[in-house]
């Protein structure tokens, strides 16, 4: 089983940030996840919420702000004075540095069917000949239809919650998916029956314990999303 270090590695770390990203391979995660908006300019930004509220020293939509504006704010402070001065990434950046090192999960963060975010990310995974190491996933599967009407090759994820189990079933068929992305709470014999029968690879989030990534070792899960990704290679080496 994989394990895949959600927004790197957050608990030692801010999340999203290339510290972040790179203490999860430090801590033998597989690859990690993150999450990708345009800027105002449309620059593709690394950054989960739609505000720089929470995780910088700014405020206002990422939507509203400028790639210059974004990359003053402060990303680390928040966290820990220790990580005072981090930046957010770029994708262009965090493709450069990690691209041949690791499994990549891009989450186009978005709830709409985002046709400049599609064409950005995916021109970016292409300039950086990634297309073979980035799994793209997004809650909005008309993103997910974009992306695949513009690139037979991309590999994606069908992420849903709980109660849409049923359509991303159906999602995954349409967009030749080969892995759908279930809350871990979602996670079960009876689930993991179904996607053997679709085809279907199961990449879970999040599992922080022990106990809970065993317990998605033992089903067959193929990956795991963790905040903790140290925790959870230990679950699975000791
Ligand atoms: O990809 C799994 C997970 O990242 C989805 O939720 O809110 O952490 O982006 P969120
Ligand atoms: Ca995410």
């Amino acid at each position: 089983m994989l394990v895949i270090g959600h927004r790197g590695s957050t608990v030692d770390r801010p999340e999203n940030t290339m510290p972040s990203f790179a203490r999860a391979l430090e801590a033998g995660a597989d690859g990690f996840e993150f999450d990708v908006q345009l800027s105002a300019d449309g620059a593709p930004v690394v950054i989960h919420d739609e505000t720089v509220d929470r995780t910088t020293d700014g405020s206002g939509s990422v939507a509203g702000l400028e790639a210059a504006g974004l990359r003053r704010l402060d990303a680390g402070s928040w966290f820990d004075p220790v990580f005072a001065g981090l930046r957010l990434p770029l994708l262009d950046e965090l493709l450069a540095e990690f691209s041949d090192r690791c499994t990549l999960n891009l989450e186009l963060k978005t709830e709409q069917a985002d046709l400049a975010l599609v064409e950005r990310c995916l021109a970016a995974v292409n300039r950086h000949e990634a297309l073979e190491t980035v799994v793209f996933s997004s809650f909005s599967w008309d993103c997910l239809q974009l992306l695949r009407e513009r690139s037979s090759a991309a590999r994606v994820g069908v992420l849903y919650v709980p109660d849409k189990e049923e359509g991303a079933f159906e999602a995954a068929a349409t967009l030749g998916a080969a892995t759908l992305h279930p809350h871990v709470s979602a996670v079960d014999k009876k689930l993991m029956a179904r996607c053997r029968k679709a085809g279907l690879d199961i990449w879970t989030w999040n599992a922080n314990d022990e106990a809970e990534v065993r317990r998605l070792r033992d089903l067959g899960v193929a990956a795991v999303f963790s905040d903790d990704p140290a925790a959870a290679v230990a679950a699975l080496t000791n």
